[in-house]
This record gives C-alpha cells, sequence and structure tokens, in this order.
C-alpha cells in the first residue's frame, strides 16, 4: 500500500468513492476539500483505494473530514493507515472528528484506533446525531 496526497485531477475519482452514510452534500464537499484541504489517497497496485481529508481548520486543531475505501478493499487496514498517516503529521496535539451515530463501521474503527467520544451534535442529519471524537496523539 503506497500512501500519498491526492491530486486535482483525480477529482472524479475520488468522487466515486463510498462516503459517509448520509452525508448528501459530499460530491460539493470533495470539490472543495482537493482545493482548500488536505486529501490522501491510498494506492493498491497503482490505483487508488482510499482516501482521506484532513486539515486544521477545526477552531486549529486537526481534524478528520472526509474517509472512504473502496467496497473491494475494505477490512483490509486501508483507512487504519490513512488516519496512522494523519496522525504522524500531527505529533502532540488532539486529533478530532466525527461520524454519524448510526455508522458502526467507523465507529468500530474508531473506537479500534483509540479515540474516544467527546460530544453530540443534534439536527446536522435529522434523527441521527453527529458524535464527535478525539485522539491524544
Ligand atoms: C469506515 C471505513 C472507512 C473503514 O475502512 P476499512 O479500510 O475497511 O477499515 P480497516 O480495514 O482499517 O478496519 C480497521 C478496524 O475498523 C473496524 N471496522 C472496520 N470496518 C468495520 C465494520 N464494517 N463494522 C465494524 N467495525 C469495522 C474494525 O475494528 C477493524 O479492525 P479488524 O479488521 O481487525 O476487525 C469503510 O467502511 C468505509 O469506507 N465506509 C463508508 C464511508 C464512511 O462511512 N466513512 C466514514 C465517514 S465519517
Amino acid at each position: 500500500m503506497h500512501v500519498r496526497k491526492a491530486r486535482a485531477d483525480e477529482l472524479s475519482l475520488l468522487e466515486k468513492m463510498p462516503h459517509a452514510l448520509h452525508y448528501t452534500h459530499h460530491l460539493s464537499f470533495i470539490r472543495h476539500a482537493l482545493g482548500t484541504k488536505e486529501c490522501l489517497v491510498a494506492e493498491i497496485d497503482g490505483a487508488v483505494a482510499g482516501f482521506v481529508v484532513w486539515d486544521r481548520g477545526f477552531y486549529a486543531r486537526p481534524f478528520l473530514w472526509m474517509l472512504g475505501v473502496d467496497p473491494d478493499h475494505q477490512h483490509e487496514g486501508i483507512a487504519s493507515t490513512l488516519i496512522e498517516h494523519v496522525e504522524s503529521l500531527n505529533a502532540g496535539h488532539n486529533l478530532y472528528t466525527s461520524t454519524n451515530e448510526s455508522n458502526s463501521p467507523m465507529q468500530g474503527l474508531l473506537a479500534k484506533r483509540g479515540f474516544t467520544p467527546v460530544g453530540r451534535l443534534e439536527n446536522l442529519d435529522p434523527g441521527d446525531p453527529e458524535v464527535f471524537y478525539v485522539k491524544k496523539l
């Protein structure tokens, strides 16, 4: 597995990757993210199999905004490797993220990687609160 920065010409490819379950604005968000945020991709045999979007725009703290792995490559540790890369870029800081309460794969991933829940935000997605997490690096 090879992790590198996403290129602007990979926009159409990244738009087709899985995103958060109820994130209806993900297409416009990924377009925005490629121009303004940090976007890393994981390659398997030269093909993009996963991506992560992060930056320090959450109250000046590092925040994972989006994470997605090709269904053909899920459960191979790709999301874990992408998160590890972001962690290594932010040593000594608190790394934040959030996900819908209904997103059990993401909840399981965050628990396994040592993130702890710090709060909930109602009414972002109706009936499905956004749960915020932190990990001290
Ligand atoms: C969540 C997601 C990114 C996980 O990617 P992944 O590469 O399959 O995750 P990993 O292989 O690194 O998994 C690491 C750990 O996470 C947990 N996990 C991963 N998928 C899980 C699932 N479907 N159910 C429960 N736990 C899961 C497990 O603890 C796993 O460890 P294990 O393999 O030893 O059991 C992927 O399922 C995905 O793309 N989902 C759709 C998009 C999405 O919801 N993104 C999150 C946005 S907030």
